[in-house]
């Protein structure tokens, strides 16, 4: 069995996962609460926070797949990219696992699990496919060959999608984070209400850009009151979240029909997003694309993902991992 442990961010995760990276025995995700109040990941709030739950986070991930550590194999650990001093403490963790126990210690790409989420998800899926990984600090495409190796098609040129949906949760007087809190504001809004840009529409290329979406947001609240404010809010917050969901679907689209992509993964916490899910879904169908986009769950962070990426990262041998280190990028 692969233990798999996650602190890239403000989630701290851990699971056991089958040595296949195809089904996940146990999942435990406890999402930091403590930066709400503060609007935003707060780095350091979130490092100590992992100090304190990850033991606990990791017996649980062990007890609710009824697997003892002698029966682990290997133990896997985000190592890049996120926040540093959140990554340091999962790796730390993960090291003294597999060192206690002489195991082999798997670094794994964050972005690459999010992706891998697709093979917990369609237990015969096998690249070639096209990904869109969207979620809180990246939003790319990129197209995984047949060795799962990941080419980069396009990314954002500003704001990830995620990001852009925190701050204009934000702007809007929301919670966070604010994907979830714009879709819950959006609910009775009429989408096409407001006209809101979707960030290089025409350009023939497969980048992103969300800050003109954000310029427009803020222009029109300045001509608000609070009492128009709260009269529109479901307007300005379905307009919102489906440009988002516009600017996403066409690249994906586009990208599926330049490179003849066979099957297409959705990825990374805002495909966590039911309209975007939903139009994807009706897209992909209308082209006959097989679409594979894993459960809520385990498109936000999670554990699960890293262990599934592990069977084809390449593990690092005991003791030989003393001085891997974390990287933010
Ligand atoms: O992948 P993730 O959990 O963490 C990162 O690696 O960044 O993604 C977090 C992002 C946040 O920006 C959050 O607002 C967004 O995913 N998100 C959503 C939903 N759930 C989370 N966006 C839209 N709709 C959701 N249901
Ligand atoms: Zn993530």
């Amino acid at each position: 069995m692969i233990l798999a442990i996650e602190t890239s961010c403000d989630d701290t995760c851990s699971a056991v996962v089958d040595p296949d990276g195809r089904k996940a025995l146990s999942n435990i995700v406890h999402t930091q609460t403590e930066h709400a109040r503060y609007g935003g990941v707060v780095p350091e709030v979130a490092s100590r926070a992992h100090l304190e739950r990850l033991d606990g986070v990791v017996e649980k991930a062990l007890s609710d797949a009824e697997v003892t550590l002698d029966e682990v194999s290997s133990v896997a650990v985000t190592v890049r990219p996120g926040l540093i001093g959140a990554l340091l403490v999962g790796v730390a963790a993960a090291k003294g696992l597999a060192y206690a126990r002489a195991l082999p210690l798997v670094p794994v790409n964050h972005l690459e699990g999010h992706v891998a989420a697709a093979y917990l998800t369609d237990h015969d899926l096998q690249p070639p496919f096209v990904a869109l990984i969207a979620s809180g600090g990246h939003t790319a495409l990129y197209s995984v060959d047949r060795d799962r190796k990941m080419r980069l098609l396009g990314e954002t040129l500003d704001d990830a999608a995620g990001e852009a949906l925190d701050k204009g949760a934000r702007m809007l007087g929301l919670g966070f984070p604010g994907g979830p809190a714009i879709s819950k504001a959006a609910r009775d809004g009429d989408r096409d209400r407001y006209e809101f840009p979707i960030g290089l529409k025409s350009k023939g290329n497969l980048d992103f850009s969300f800050s003109g979406l954000k310029t427009s947001l803020l222009y029109k609240l300045k001509a608000m009151d609070g009492e128009q404010l709260r009269e529109k809010l479901p307007h300005l917050a379905a307009g919102y979240e489906a440009a988002v969901v516009e600017a996403l679907s066409r690249k994906l689209l586009r990208a599926v029909d330049l490179h003849d992509a066979p099957a297409v993964v959705l990825a990374g916490g805002v495909a966590a997003n039911t309209i975007l899910r939903r139009t994807i879904e009706e897209r992909c169908a209308k082209i006959g694309t097989h679409l594979v986009v894993p459960p809520p769950e385990l498109c936000t962070d999670n554990a699960a993902m890293i262990g599934a990426a592990a069977p084809h990262s390449t593990a690092i041998a005991y003791p030989e991992y003393a001085s891997l280190n974390a990287s933010s990028v």
